[in-house]
């Protein structure tokens, strides 16, 4: 698990920072024009991660938040699209996964991002592959994903939860 600190840091600049953003964004827009908020979550806030717990659960605090100001933001016609990337390939920061399947390139990651913002589209995952496991594991009873996420994975922490 994350430091104290990592931890008081995460919350404050992913979750608390991101959320006076969107705020702002209600107190801004009155309808008479339209605009977009993009949201970078991850595939992490779908079923939090074994490396990093604190930051997944900022990841699905803003995923709900968003969901949740949706539709008091379209009656300002303000969009929202909530993109969930999963691994990026040139971003390995300290205590990150070792394991990083279908790593993708972070300028792939922002064009897809771009594109389904350009779409209005209300959420995005990504890559497929990992969107689709997450989205299966997401939907088993916990225990029986805990051992499959150890199985593919082959975390320690996972396996021994
Ligand atoms: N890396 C991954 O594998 C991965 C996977 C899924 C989702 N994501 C998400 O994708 C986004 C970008 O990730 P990344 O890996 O590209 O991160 P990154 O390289 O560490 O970039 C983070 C950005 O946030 C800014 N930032 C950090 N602290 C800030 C603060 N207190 N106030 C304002 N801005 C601050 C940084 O600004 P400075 O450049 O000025 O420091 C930087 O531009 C993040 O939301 C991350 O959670 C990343």
């Amino acid at each position: 698990m994350e430091d104290v600190a990592t931890a008081e840091r995460m919350v404050a600049v992913n979750l608390a920072g991101a959320l006076t953003a969107l705020r702002l964004a209600l107190d801004l827009f009155d309808g008479s024009r339209p605009g977009r908020i993009v949201v970078i979550a991850s595939l992490a806030a779908y079923i939090g991660s074994p490396e990093s717990p604190v930051y997944a659960a900022t990841k699905a605090g803003l995923r709900t938040a968003c969901l949740s100001l949706r539709p008091a933001l379209a009656a300002r016609d303000v969009g929202v699209t909530i993109a969930n990337p999963g691994y990026l390939a040139d971003k390995v920061a300290d205590g990150a996964a070792s394991w990083r399947p279908f790593a993708m390139p972070a300028d792939e990651a922002a064009r897809r991002i771009v594109k389904a913002a350009r779409r209005s589209r209300a959420e995005i995952a990504f890559p497929w592959q990992m969107a689709l496991l997450v989205r299966l594991l997401a939907s088993l009873p916990v225990r029986l994903r805990e051992r499959l996420y150890a199985r593919i994975s082959g975390d320690p922490v996972a396996r021994d939860a």
